[in-house]
């Protein structure tokens, strides 16, 4: 199939790039670089240039693919309003030039915010509707083109995605506890984290292209829930460092942007994933990584 993927120099992208020619389809990928470019060009990717909000790019890319999977994200916490915008105008662009295609769209979304309580499954609907939302409402606004000839599916990613040379929400918190001195966790951490590999996650979006049908919510996801205490504990003796709790008054001070995520139960199920894929987790844990220095300065992009 000739898929083409934004956000494919990304974490998530590079890895979904590599199952995706090793399945044999034929990828274009989204540049905004020279770097990012040759990376792409070097795996033998065609190369699409243009960013997030030129639109007109990512029109034509869409219109040649015979499917788009959708991994860029702008990430700028210091500006949610305009990472979500430019989010939402994507996911407008892409699904409204696969209107009547029956086209496979499968984008990248989370898990946070789904539930209160209990781990989210593939049955809670995203609350997040509209473009003043959280990713813009991007996940609603795709499942609701299921009906006007899309294939939309969405891909909620843990929220680590983890391994060797992972740059995302772990490795914010591990430089946290470098600059302080201290491995924290938010108050007496036993809100937890749903986890998994990169491999892993990358596997289930390629299968999910295969065999999830239009309007299905995916959830990357190996561990339901690992406690924030025990990713503190293992940060800890990866870096030497104590480890404390933090006071729930005190989390967002010391933890920056990275608390509000930090401080919430992001627990999820993926029984339904597995079972409608016949995907199963085969990768390293959060804390096998985090102890093998997966972490560590310079830590290798081996998957
Ligand atoms: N990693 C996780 O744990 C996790 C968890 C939940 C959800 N997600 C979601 O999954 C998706 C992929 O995440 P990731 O971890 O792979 O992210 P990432 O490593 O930060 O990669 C982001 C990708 O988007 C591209 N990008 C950034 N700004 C862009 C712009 N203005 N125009 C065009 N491309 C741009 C980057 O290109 P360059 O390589 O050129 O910078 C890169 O290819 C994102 O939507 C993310 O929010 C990730």
């Amino acid at each position: 199939m000739r898929v083409f993927v934004t956000g494919a120099s990304g974490w998530i992208g590079s890895a979904t790039v590599d199952e995706l020619l090793a399945a044999g389809h034929e990828v274009t990928g989204l540049a905004r670089s020279d770097a990012s470019a040759a990376a792409l060009e070097a795996k033998g990717v065609r190369v699409r240039r243009g960013d997030l909000d030129d639109l007109v790019s990512i029109r034509a890319g869409a219109q040649e693919a015979e499917a788009v999977i959708h991994l860029a994200n702008k990430h700028d916490w210091s500006n949610p309003a305009a990472t979500a915008a430019a989010e939402r105008a994507a996911v407008e662009t892409i699904t409204e030039t696969l209107t009547g295609t029956d086209r496979p769209f499968l984008l990248a979304s989370g898990v946070a915010g789904l539930t209160q309580g209990r781990p989210s499954t593939e049955a809670d609907p995203s609350p997040f509707h509209g473009p003043d939302a959280p990713r813009g409402g991007s996940e609603n606004l795709a499942l609701e083109f299921a009906d006007r000839g899309v294939a939309p599916v969405s891909l909620r990613f843990a929220p680590t995605v983890h391994g060797a040379g992972d740059h995302g929400f772990i490795a914010a918190i591990v430089a946290v506890a470098r600059e302080k001195g201290v491995s924290g966790f938010p108050g007496d951490g036993s809100n937890r984290w749903a986890a998994v590999h990169v491999s892993d996650a990358a596997r289930m979006v390629v299968t999910g292209l295969a065999k999830a049908p239009a309007g299905s919510r995916l959830h990357a996801v190996a561990e339901e829930g690992v406690p924030t205490r025990e990713i503190a504990e293992a940060i800890g003796r990866s870096f030497g460092l104590p480890v404390a709790s933090i006071d729930p008054e005190d989390v967002q001070g010391h933890f920056g942007w990275i608390a509000t995520f930090f401080a919430m139960d992001l627990a999820a199920s993926s029984a339904v994933t597995r079972e409608l894929l016949g995907w199963t987790p085969v990768g390293p844990t959060l804390i096998e990584d985090i102890d093998a220095g997966g972490y560590a300065p310079g830590a290798s992009l081996a998957r």
